[in-house]
């Protein structure tokens, strides 16, 4: 049982492939080490992007959960690096269409979320698709990942706008990722900062990290295992480690907004289309 309110946060693009869920995946190892108990939501509904990065395959997901009568405790699969992954598989769509005696069992399900987790992060699929928005809209800090690439940044910038413009959100977590170096890093950032401050006024930027581009990377996806217990210490995995030490002092906004059960509140009473 923790004391502490749990956390909600999602990690998230506009373009595929900037490193997302190698992100979270490491963030997860990190945060588990450092004694807090992590689950991470894939998110990335029909790729299963997580079980393929840490070569598992876990047996149950949420479909289960909704349509099959397994039990959340049952559908978590215990990792054997400390942290927990929930499979999520079906599309929001499709959770949002449950019947609200569903949703009500599901959200009774979550307390089982509450009591015994302090992280939960989303690992979104690429792209600005309802299924994206609709997790980006509920969780309650958002980690927009870009890397030095000019298609990464409008991408990134695209998601910003849809979030700010059509449902007011205008608070981002920013991390760069795969990074020549520092100075292209911070252009990339101060780009995106000066396109937000000209034409989105009242959006806050916050760099988090730079992750540089790192061979270990590569090497930890093909052994599928996570970079930071593969190679600790390798440039990526210090800042990767710097990011979870960080994300452990924010706070959350509100008490209703940590609170996993509002997240999946926020989830399943959405509206059809958010895009
Ligand atoms: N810092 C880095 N240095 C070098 N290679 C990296 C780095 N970060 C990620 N990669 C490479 O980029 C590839 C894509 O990473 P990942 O699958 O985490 O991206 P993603 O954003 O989750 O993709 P998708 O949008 O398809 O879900 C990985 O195969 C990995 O080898
Ligand atoms: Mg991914």
């Amino acid at each position: 049982m923790t004391t502490n309110l749990p956390m909600v946060l999602s990690v998230t693009s506009g373009k595929g492939g900037v490193g997302k869920t190698n992100i979270s995946v490491n963030l997860a190892y990190n945060l588990s080490r450092m004694g807090k108990k992590v689950v991470l939501l894939d998110a990335d509904l029909g790729l299963a992007n997580v079980d393929v990065l840490l070569g598992i395959a876990p047996k149950l997901n949420l479909f289960h959960l909704f349509h099959e009568g397994s039990k959340l405790q049952d559908v978590i699969f215990k990792t054997s690096y400390g942290f927990d992954i929930l499979p999520a598989s079906s599309g929001v769509g499709d959770m949002v269409s449950l019947s609200t005696g569903q949703k009500l069992d599901l959200l009774e399900a979550m307390d089982y979320l509450e009591d015994e987790v302090d992280y939960l992060i989303v690992d979104t699929g690429a792209g600005i698709n309802d299924n994206v928005l609709y997790f980006n809209l509920a969780v309650q800090e958002r980690l927009l990942v870009l890397t030095p690439e000019p298609t990464s940044l409008t991408d990134a910038y695209a998601l910003i706008k849809v979030m700010k413009l059509n449902h007011g959100v205008d608070r981002f977590r920013v991390m760069i990722n795969m990074a020549p170096d520092m100075k292209s890093a911070k252009e990339v950032f101060s780009k995106l900062y000066k396109a937000c401050d000209h034409f989105l006024s009242g959006v806050s930027l916050d760099l988090v990290g730079v992750i540089p581009r790192d061979q270990e990377m590569r090497k930890a996806v093909i052994k599928q295992t996570p970079v930071c217990s593969m190679s600790p210490g390798c440039p990526a995995c210090r800042t990767l480690e710097e990011t979870a030490k960080k994300i452990t002092n924010w706070k959350p906004t509100s008490e209703l907004d940590g609170n996993i059960k509002f997240f999946w509140k926020k989830l399943l009473f959405q509206e059809q289309s958010v895009a």
